[in-house]
């Protein structure tokens, strides 16, 4: 299993290039089944969970070619409709393929994600919404399986709680459900614009997108387009933190910042220097003192849940105590436990953490839990005394494009190694 070696203490310089947006690539990729014509999409990060989507779009007939950046999505011949437990349990975002589906080839089958019940968390809300549409939703054998023989049909619905790919999910089932649907209470992230601009793109009629009613006129069938996925607002915000906590001048470069805006002010309330330009950030960095800072995540355009490990990492250094309260993801603190192992001090209780700073962190063997934890860790290495081992860096290939090489490029003393079988 991969891990990283960091020696912490080099001061980072440079220009890093931010990828194109995880988040938006997925649902994005999703989409091209809706139509029966090649979609390309440009800018997609070379990330696992693209490929594990792109696999999840092999059995189901179609293929995805790559050349120069470029990926084109084609249907094949055979048009299969089942997304097996083997992909979905590696990755939950799966569960995007079924609203395309439904709509399109009007039956699906995707296995439920590991550990989850039907009705509650966490894609209940997805698949009342596409009961809403006209579908019949039951389980069998673990999978979920959906069907609209006739077509689905348009509905109001109102989302009892904002989610971002139920929003997706119910979105991409609509541009082909017959009638007007309106969607309440949406998400409001980016990355459900830019799904909407490629949808728009492919021939749908789409209202609203990034206010909280969207509303879909449906149309007979979608054709295929060209699109680029916007940028990471998490690799970016992940890349700045970096560059407060250990740079001399970096600039984070080809984002934009606006999708950033929440937290580049709590960045600022905290006592860091930024300069926004169009498209990057660049922060001057060299050792300022930071103050501690309250935040609590909260949905777009709020601080963002995916920044809330880094900005935790962050306030280890920062002067006071700062609490941060995750109201989003009941368990989101993995990165917690393995902080305070390196010399952080941090309280948990229920939703809160409270860091208290400025704490001297020093390197040690962590092990990395999910895509954010393991980047707050990879941040806390770059600080701490020493030689910090990531282990599981698996979690952070998922979400960030060859995080190692952007780092060292910077200055970072970051090596990726396989320890091989037995370690
Ligand atoms: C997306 C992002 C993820 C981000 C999250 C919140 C993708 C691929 N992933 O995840 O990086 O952290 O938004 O910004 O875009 N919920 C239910 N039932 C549902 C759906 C959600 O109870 O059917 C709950 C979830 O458990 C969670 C909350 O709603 O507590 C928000 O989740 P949601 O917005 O759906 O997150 P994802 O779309 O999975």
């Amino acid at each position: 299993m991969e891990k990283f070696r960091v020696r912490g203490g080099a001061r980072l310089l440079g220009t890093v290039q931010v990828s194109g947006a995880k988040n938006a690539a997925l649902p994005c990729l999703a989409a091209t089944l809706l139509t029966a014509e090649p979609v390309r999409l440009y800018g997609l990060p070379r990330v696992r969970d693209i490929v594990t989507m792109e696999k999840v779009l092999a059995t189901l007939g179609e293929s995805c070619q790559h050349e120069n950046g470029t990926t084109t999505v084609t249907v094949g011949a055979i048009e299969a409709a089942h997304a097996p437990y083997e992909l979905v349990r590696t990755m939950r975002a799966s569960v995007l393929v079924l609203g395309p589906l439904l709509a399109r080839r009007r039956h699906a089958r995707v296995a439920l994600p590991g550990g989850c019940a039907i009705g509650a968390r966490p894609i209940d809300l997805h698949l009342n919404g596409l009961v809403q549409l006209g579908a019949t939703v039951t389980v069998q054998r673990g999978d979920v399986v959906a069907q609209a023989p006739g077509g689905l049909r348009a509905a109001r619905i109102e989302f009892p709680r904002i989610t971002v790919t139920g929003t997706e999910n119910l979105l991409m089932a609509a541009t082909l459900a017959r009638g007007t649907t309106v969607l309440r209470n949406c998400a409001r992230e980016p990355e459900v614009v830019d799904l909407a601009q490629l949808l728009t793109a492919m021939g749908a009629r789409i209202d609203g997108a990034g206010t909280d009613t969207i509303v879909v006129e449906g149309v007979g069938e979608l054709g295929g387009a060209s699109h680029r996925v916007i940028p990471d607002r998490i690799e970016a915000g992940t890349y700045v933190a970096a560059a407060i906590l250990a740079g001399n001048g970096v600039r984070v470069q080809g984002c934009i910042p606006e999708h950033l805006t929440a937290f580049l002010d709590t960045l600022r309330a905290a006592g860091a220097r930024l300069e926004v330009e169009s498209d990057s950030i660049f922060v001057p960095g060299q050792g300022e003192r930071l103050r501690a800072v309250s935040v609590t995540t909260a949905e777009y355009p709020a601080f963002a849940t995916d920044l809330q490990a880094q900005f935790l990492t962050l306030m280890t250094q920062a002067e006071g105590e700062s609490a941060i309260t995750e109201a989003i993801f009941e368990n989101r603190f993995q990165h917690v436990l393995e902080l305070k192992r390196m010399g952080a001090h941090i309280e948990v209780a229920g939703r809160c953490a409270r860091v208290t700073g400025p704490s001297r962190l020093e390197g040690t063997a962590v092990m990395a839990s999910d895509l954010r934890a393991s980047a707050a860790l990879v941040l806390a290495a770059l600080v701490a005394e020493g030689e910090t081992i990531v282990d599981r860096i698996y979690h952070l290939d998922r979400g960030y494009e060859r995080m190692d090489d952007k780092l060292r490029a910077l200055g970072a003393r970051v090596e990726r190694y396989n320890p091989g079988p037995y370690q």
